[in-house]
């Protein structure tokens, strides 16, 4: 048992401050101990150091901002999720906005080629350069992926590895009307909240890895954005929507996830330091680090 986590100060996916505070209070708050408590071996080596690759001028590229920062830093990012996953280790990659996903589901790909992705979150983050409204790119990460952005040239190292039957949502309540048809297009199986009241989490989990994991045997990234949580349980992020998952619900889908022994990559994403007051920051960073361990394999007995 053997993670690393790979702390990821950007923002540049989003228009708001403070996300690239996330990993710097997630480990302090204790992390790499508590999953060496868990029995893991954790190599971590410091957050990683974006300054050098991050562009001073970048203007926008139609209505995408920070495009060529956004791409060198992923483009390294999945340079250093591949490595450890080639090592064996699991990385734990803590961001951050959650554009930092082209990075770490490109990572894991490149070494499990047939991965499936389950993608917990508020947002869908499947819009393309030409319908997202934003302009923020932590909204596209998925479009890239699939290779369904269309052609931009400063992006031409992501290549389209993931397939639409790969892909799998759990927690939807805030989809774009244009995502909306791109998942229709697609094909791509969600459960949004309306799913997870109708059937329950555990039901849902269940139907989520029948559709993209139906033999139980193919390897999972897990990519965890907070805001899929309540706002009443993980305040402090950037794009929060009520009506969200439970305390219980979040662990509950790290802990089923963990159960079925074929993670090999965990995303923690969108933790907001500088968003909310201090008690909201600290019950935030708290849960994130629960949401880590729980699909490390903390369990409740
Ligand atoms: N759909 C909206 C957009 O394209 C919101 C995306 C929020 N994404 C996130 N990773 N929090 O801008
Ligand atoms: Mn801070
Ligand atoms: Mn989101
Ligand atoms: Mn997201």
């Amino acid at each position: 048992k053997s993670a690393a986590i790979v702390g990821c100060p950007f923002s540049g996916g989003q228009a708001k401050i403070g996300v690239d505070h996330g990993p710097i209070h997630l480990v302090k708050a204790g992390l790499e101990q508590q999953l060496k408590d868990l029995g893991w071996q954790v190599q971590f080596d410091g957050h990683h150091q974006f300054e050098e690759i991050i562009e001073e001028s970048d203007p926008p590229i139609g209505n995408m901002k920070n495009p060529r920062s956004v791409s060198r830093v992923c483009e390294s990012v999945a340079g250093v999720v591949s490595g450890h996953a080639r090592r064996g280790q699991l990385p734990v990659v803590l961001g951050g906005d959650h554009s930092l996903a082209m990075g770490t589901v490109g990572g894991t790909l490149e070494v499990y080629p047939n991965a499936c992705v389950i993608w917990i979150d508020a947002h869908a983050d499947i819009n393309t350069p030409k319908t997202s409204d934003s302009g923020n790119i932590h909204g596209m990460p998925l479009a890239f992926l699939l290779g369904i952005a269309g052609n931009v040239p400063e992006f031409a190292w992501i290549k389209p590895v993931l397939r639409a039957n790969r892909l799998v949502y759990i927690g939807l309540r805030d989809v774009d009307s244009a995502e909306k048809r791109i998942l229709k297009e697609n094909g791509i199986k969600a459960f949004s909240m309306h799913e997870v009241d109708r059937h329950g989490i555990g039901k849902v989990v269940e139907l989520a890895l029948d559709a993209v994991n139906p033999n139980r045997d193919l390897p999972i990234h897990l990519s965890f954005d907070v805001d899929a949580l309540d706002p009443s349980v993980a305040p402090s992020t950037g794009t929060p929507v009520r009506g969200g998952l439970t305390f219980r619900e979040g662990h509950y889908i790290c802990e089923a996830i963990h159960e079925t022994g074929l993670l090999v990559a965990f995303d923690l994403m969108e933790v907001n330091p500088r968003l909310a007051d201090a008690e909201s920051v600290r019950q935030t960073v708290a849960v994130g680090c629960s949401l880590v361990r729980a699909a490390l394999g903390e369990t409740l007995l």
